[in-house]
């Protein structure tokens, strides 16, 4: 949520900057700004705008700024204040000397600016933001470090801190608690981000600035200590991803691109865990006895990774026999969650910096509970917190949407429960060499579903019109539908509801009529003929079916308005192969209907705020 880049170097800052906010747009984008020390003048020149970064760049182009090689950048995702103008970032303090960037939430910040209105400073913002700028300006006697020192020390919150000022040209100072940030490490340059995308084509060498640790960037030395001002020894490490990672490849949108990746992701996580009839998960640090003493599980993880944590609870409970409860995790700490040191808690995040995952897990620990990682995001805090991670190296996500992340986190729950099932004995070796051949599979499976994309398009675009739409699956592919009612209301705008079709009957069967539209979850499982006989009961009120149905089936046209089809493969694996056609399903109708795919209205890739 947010994203700040900062420069110090010998080159020009602007155009680092610019750049380095476009490849950050997914984190935020109602405003953005930019601001740079003057290189002859002591003072700042601040560029702000509201709406997406191009409006920023049009700004720029008019009222180009001074050859500055110094300077903070942010682009942002509301929280306090109107996303506009003024509440854009950079903020400056009183005497326009001092300027910061700020990513997550001061807590105490009415607090803090009452305090600093009686001592006569003025706000120019709604932001929680611009008390820091204030609060630095109260404590500045000459040496900036000092007085960011004293003025972090004041704040409950979490933040990730960019600050330059005109006082001292060739410094940037970063800090960080709960909110990423990273460190560019270049020559002759350093650089300060939220993450590594925004840097990537200026360097590889980077530093995870850890929580409650500050650092001092000139351009030739980086300097990391914690938050009393002892020196600490940063670890450099090197990000392998290629910048085709992080760009379209010819795709419309990168959402589209992500869904393409689905295949290759799997296909290289298979490769790597499954070792002839075993699977080796690297970064698994539990013994055959640990796993025999398990007691429970509980997965922790919020929006589509909750949809995956709730698929891995029907895999884990049906092949290793071991109770799994699954919690939203911004809920998780409301109740009493009973744990022990036999309990497991798997926590799931694609950023690994998702602020209500990492508190749920805080929580857990406290409580004594080993906690497991299911993370794409190298080195991120949930990753550095957790006493073993799970990555599923799905490479980098940029459509906020999920998608790629999603089929990946349910890849790496199948290969985990594999793992438990086969040292609890569960179920026999038989049943799971069927279902490891069966998963191996998946990744061409995809490749095939890719094809038909063209007559999902179809189906999808003549049902964009519905105003509501209702998703409906059992059992295993319950959460399916709870992900793909996610996926098309995030990037479509269209109330869209996820339902247990058990309970369709209980309420949910009023909404239906000739102007909904139901996606029934059908495909090959024991709760075929039930789902059959939901649809049967939307089609005799009028309401238009959209069934995901296993190839094959020739019974369910004859019931559906449209189908979609699916490959066979093991029933337990279906969540797998339903999810691409409703992602696709989402995307279609988002275009068709002129939305902005990638960067859905309100929402961003990372949440970083309780
Ligand atoms: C939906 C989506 C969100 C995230 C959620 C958790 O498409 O992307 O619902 O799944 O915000 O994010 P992570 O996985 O980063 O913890």
């Amino acid at each position: 949520m947010c994203g700040i880049i900062g420069y110090v170097g010998e080159n020009q800052a602007v155009p680092v900057l610019l750049g380095g906010l476009k490849k950050l747009e997914y984190r935020g984008y109602d405003s953005s700004g930019i601001g740079v020390l003057h290189p002859e003048k002591a003072q700042i020149v601040l560029r702000k705008s509201d709406g997406k970064i191009k409006n920023l760049e049009k700004l720029i182009a008019k009222q180009p700024f001074p050859k500055s090689t110094i300077g903070i950048s942010h682009t942002r995702w509301a929280t306090h204040g109107a996303p506009n103008k003024v509440n854009a970032h950079p903020h400056a303090d009183g005497s326009g000397h001092i300027l910061i960037v700020h990513n997550g939430i001061i807590e105490n910040y009415e607090l803090l600016k009452k305090d600093l209105k009686k001592r006569g400073h003025t706000f120019k913002s709604d932001t929680d933001s611009e008390v820091i700028a204030h609060l630095i300006e109260s404590y500045y006697k000459g040496d900036l470090f000092a007085a960011v020192k004293k003025a972090i020390k004041k704040l409950n919150g979490a933040y990730a801190l960019g600050v330059i000022s005109s006082y001292h040209p060739d410094l940037l100072i970063a800090a960080r608690i709960g909110s990423p940030l990273i460190i560019g490490c270049g020559k002759n340059e350093n650089f300060i981000a939220s993450d590594a995308p925004a840097i990537l084509d200026c360097t590889r060498r980077v530093i995870y600035l850890k929580d409650g640790h500050m650092a001092t960037l000139s351009k030739s030395q980086i300097k990391v200590f914690d938050f009393n001002g002892k020196v600490v020894k940063p670890k450099i490490d090197r990000i392998t991803y290629s910048l085709d990672a992080v760009a379209k490849q010819g795709f419309d949108h990168f959402m589209m691109k992500e869904m393409h990746e689905q295949p290759d992701v799997l296909k290289k996580m298979l490769a790597s865990c499954i070792k002839g009839k075993q699977v080796v998960l690297d970064g698994w640090n539990l013994s055959e006895q640990q796993i025999k003493n398990i007691s429970n599980i509980t997965i922790v993880a919020c929006g589509t990774a909750y949809h995956a944590g709730m698929v891995g609870r029907y895999i884990i409970e049906a092949l290793a026999g071991i109770s799994v409860n699954v919690d939203v995790s911004s809920e998780f700490r409301y109740r009493n969650p009973i744990l022990s040191k036999k309990s497991i808690v798997i926590a799931i995040s694609q950023s690994g910096e998702t602020a209500d995952t990492l508190a749920a897990v805080r929580e857990a620990k406290q409580k004594g509970a080993k906690i497991v990682s299911i993370c794409n995001v190298l080195g991120s805090s949930l990753a550095r917190e957790s006493d073993a991670v799970l990555y599923t190296h799905a490479g980098p996500e940029i459509g906020v949407a999920s998608t790629k992340a999603y089929t990946a986190q349910l890849g790496m729950l199948y290969l985990l429960a594999i793992k438990l099932a086969m040292v609890k004995k569960y179920i026999s070796t038989s049943e799971i060499n069927t279902l490891i051949t069966q998963l191996k599979k998946v990744p061409s499976l995809y490749t095939k579903i890719l094809k038909t994309k063209t007559s999902i398009a179809k189906i999808a675009r003549t049902n964009s019109h519905f105003g509501c739409f209702l998703f409906l699956g059992r059992n295993i592919n319950y959460p399916t539908a709870m992900e793909g009612a996610l996926k098309l209301k995030e990037i479509s705008y269209i109330p869209a509801e996820g339902y247990a079709a058990g309970e369709m009957k209980h309420g949910p069967i009023a909404l239906i009529d000739e102007y909904r539209a139901v996606v029934c979850i059908a495909t090959e499982s024991d709760t075929y003929e039930k789902m059959i006989s939901n649809i049967q009961e939307i089609r005799s009120r009028k309401g238009k079916v959209i069934a995901i149905a296993t190839e094959g089936d020739k019974n369910i046209s004859k019931h559906a308005t449209h189908v979609v089809y699916v490959p066979k493969t093991h029933k337990l694996l279906t969540p797998l192969l339903a999810a691409l056609p409703l992602q696709l399903i989402a995307y279609y109708i988002s275009v068709k209907r002129g939305c902005d795919v990638d960067q859905p209205r309100n929402l961003a890739k990372s949440v970083t705020v309780e």
